[in-house]
């Protein structure tokens, strides 16, 4: 195998992701109110992420949640450009039901939203066309009605979408299915973002048809079609096919769960909401130590496995130990072993208190068995990951110019096992106190 290409493999194996938390809002669905104030996905998130702000955005109670569309948007635009002024930097925002639309809303009129991912949870994204209570002191029900209230704005009847595009409704707006002046910006603040995520499912019960959660939706004549047979997704009119070709969304058809279940339902929030907040892994600032074999000297330094993990790895911490204080150089790389491990642990300590977080750890050959011992050492060590390469982790008996302490001779296993020796002792082949 090609030494680049091995190395290549080994920095991708090092490449350690640490979890960035990023705050979260959420946009209720209809019928908000005291007693449903979206707390057990508030909480779950809260638990998941320690430190994260997370809030639910209170905002048009109960009946309040059918006001039309754009009024609750703007609305919310407020609220959410609170929290971006409380939590600067990217941010996620969750919307629920109706609330995944009213997003979507709030995100085309911001043009400088900073949400990175958006979490639609059983929205009627693609519209709706179901049975549906609206409370008589909001307005009387009946099909003109259904056109004006919040559903009326995303209501959409397959056998008359000239009445959808009609100027003015609002999913179409937001579709940008008909020609207005923020066409542009409303496409662009979409393809701002770095995930969208859809969420729905058969049995949800009242988002009709289901599939408009996931951007489908079904013809005049009931056929229901996905996203991608959707004319405002072959014709990228808000980004969808974009963001769909950058790998950017994810959609999952969960069957089970009701309408009313979806933000207080465990198993949905532990699979399908909480990996994608705390997906927000950054490759970020990597930290490696790399313990050498024998022989490490001013002219072997390691540095082409260094260099190539830095480069790999723009801005992390590469660290070869070269025991500053005490020279292991050359011969002296034929002390002890735990000898050595102590001046290794040394450097290890050091390394973990100027970077807490986790780290790789490489050994190379002899430093491969040093570096196990440097971990039984340090209980409290943060190393996640340990490559060893090539080191001989079960023991040796070739042709070496001195005598080491990893010996182990097949023939003379009573004095492999020894108490002392270094490799029994961190194999635990015979009883330690440690
Ligand atoms: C975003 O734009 C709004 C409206 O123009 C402004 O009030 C707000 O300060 C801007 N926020 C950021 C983070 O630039
Ligand atoms: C919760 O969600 C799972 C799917 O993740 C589903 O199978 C189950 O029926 C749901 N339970 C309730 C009470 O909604
Ligand atoms: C330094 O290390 C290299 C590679 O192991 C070896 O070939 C060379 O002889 C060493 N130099 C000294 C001065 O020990």
């Amino acid at each position: 195998m090609n030494v680049l290409f091995q190395i290549t493999l080994i920095t991708f194996w090092l490449t350690y992701c640490t979890a960035v938390y990023r705050p979260t809002a959420i946009i209720h669905g209809i019928m908000f109110n005291p007693t449903d104030r979206m707390e057990v996905l508030k909480r779950a998130i809260e638990e998941s992420q320690p430190g994260t702000t997370v809030d639910v955005f209170e905002l048009w109670f109960g009946v309040e949640s059918f006001l039309p569309m754009w009024r609750q948007v703007s609305g919310f635009y407020g609220s959410l450009l609170d929290f971006m002024g409380r939590n600067p930097g990217p941010i996620n925002l969750i919307g629920y039901s109706q609330g995944g639309l009213i997003a979507r809303g709030v995100l085309n009129v911001m043009a400088n939203h900073t949400v990175q991912r958006f979490i639609s949870l059983s929205s009627p994204q693609n519209g709706f066309h179901g049975e549906f209570y609206v409370p008589d002191s909001v307005f009387n029900v009946g099909n003109e009605e259904k056109y004006s209230g919040s559903v009326g704005g995303f209501w959409k009847d397959p056998r008359d979408m000239i009445r959808y595009k009609k100027e003015g409704r609002f999913l179409a707006c937001i579709n940008n299915e008909y020609a207005h002046a923020k066409n542009q910006q409303f496409k662009t603040t979409m393809c701002k973002l770095e995930q969208l995520v859809l969420i729905g499912g058969p049995n949800d019960g009242v988002v009709v048809p289901w599939e408009s959660a996931l951007f489908g939706y079904d013809d005049a004549n009931g056929r229901v079609t996905n996203m991608e047979e959707q004319a405002v997704y072959k014709s990228d009119s808000f980004c969808l096919k974009t963001l769909d070709r950058r790998g950017a969304i994810t959609r999952y058809i969960v069957p089970g769960v009701r309408h009313p279940d979806w933000h207080n339902n465990a198993s949905v929030i532990n699979s399908y909401i909480l990996p994608h907040l705390l997906m927000l892994l950054f490759c970020c600032v990597q930290t490696t130590a790399i313990i050498h074999g024998i022989m490490f000297n001013d002219t072997d330094r390691m540095a082409v496995l260094k260099n190539a993990i830095e480069s790999a790895q723009p801005g992390s911490v590469v660290d070869v130990f070269e025991l500053n204080s005490i020279p292991w150089y050359g011969i002296e790389s034929f002390l002890p072993m735990w000898r050595q491990v102590s001046g290794f642990s040394a450097s290890l300590e050091l390394f973990t208190r100027r970077f807490p977080g986790p780290i790789n750890l490489i050994g190379y050959s002899q430093g491969g068995l040093i570096a196990r011992g440097v971990l039984n050492v340090m209980p409290n060590h943060n190393v996640k990951r340990f490559v060893s390469l090539s080191a001989p982790q079960n023991g040796f008996h070739g042709e070496v110019l001195l005598v080491v302490l990893e010996r182990y001779d097949p023939t003379h296993m009573s004095k492999y096992k020894k108490e002392g020796r270094f490799l029994a002792c961190i194999n635990n082949e015979y009883k330690h106190k440690i």
